[in-house]
């Protein structure tokens, strides 16, 4: 069974780099028409151009509620509907919990979890009417397990794990399903600042010995908005090269 997207279009928000952007490839490259998020219009144009002929740039800071739903409008405006949403952006404000100040925490939460509630429920909406639409939740497995200095950042992806089992049984009976990706530790910006030897430390925690690549976690996303994945919704799927097991 081949994948095959064409006449789907999808939405990734923070797309401009890092998993983002190769999930914006592998969909494109199944022949879904993409629409690259990012918070400036001009470098989302310009990278939507680089991904395909037919992907569209927006510009949206996705921790302003009224920007999303500015986004929505546009993108169903401009391709007629959106069958896939991927919530992808997000950042970390780490410290430990005692230093912690609430405009970390709720930076950290407005991003990475109020944006895919807003997002979510201004696409579902038309994706009701067509009985038809993926959505998919970039959480991470410190969602799952926790980590110290992260408390905003864990309680972020937790969320969002609660966010999407609830979105899937709420949906399910219109044909929407939702589902999350939750990648380990995966070589783009937001790890680059590793050492050597903090890297070294963690494959060795790591079953296949390595950190992952953004393609690794845009492959379990591409084959969650496809046929194949058609009787699977609410579900966690972890990519992590089975460090969390
Ligand atoms: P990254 O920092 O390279 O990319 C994040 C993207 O989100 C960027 O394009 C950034 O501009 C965008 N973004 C952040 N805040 C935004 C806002 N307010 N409005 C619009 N866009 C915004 O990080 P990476 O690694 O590609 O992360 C993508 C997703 O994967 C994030 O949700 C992250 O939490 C998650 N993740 C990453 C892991 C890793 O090891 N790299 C591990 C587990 C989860």
């Amino acid at each position: 069974m081949k994948i095959d997207l064409s006449g789907k279009n999808a939405l990734v928000t923070g797309s401009t780099r890092g998993i983002g952007r190769a999930i914006a490839e592998a969909l494109a490259a199944s022949g879904a028409r993409v629409g690259i998020v990012g918070r400036d219009a001009e470098r989302a144009r310009a990278i939507a151009a680089e991904v395909s002929p037919e992907a569209q740039g927006f510009g949206c800071d996705v921790s302003d509620p009224a920007q999303i739903v500015a986004l929505v409008e546009d993108a169903e405006r401009e391709f007629g509907s959106i069958d896939i949403l991927v919530n992808n952006a997000g950042l970390t404000r780490d410290n430990i919990m005692l230093r912690l100040k609430d405009d970390d925490w709720n930076a950290v939460i407005d991003a990475n979890l109020r944006s895919a509630f807003v997002a979510t429920r201004a696409v579902t909406r038309g994706m009701m009417k067509r009985r038809s639409g993926r959505i998919i939740n970039i959480a991470s497995v410190v969602g799952l397990i926790g980590n110290k200095g992260q408390t905003n950042y864990a309680a972020s992806k937790a969320g969002l794990i609660g966010l999407t089992k609830s979105v899937a049984k709420e949906f399910a009976s219109r044909g929407v399903l939702a589902n999350v990706v939750a990648p380990g530790f995966i070589e783009t910006d937001m790890t680059a600042a590793l050492t050597a030897e903090a890297r070294a430390a963690l494959s060795a925690q790591i079953p296949l010995e390595r950190l992952g690549q953004p393609q690794d976690v845009a492959g379990a996303v591409l084959f969650l908005c496809s046929d194949l994945a058609s009787y699977i919704t609410g579900q966690v799927l972890v990519v992590d090269g089975g460090m969390v097991m």
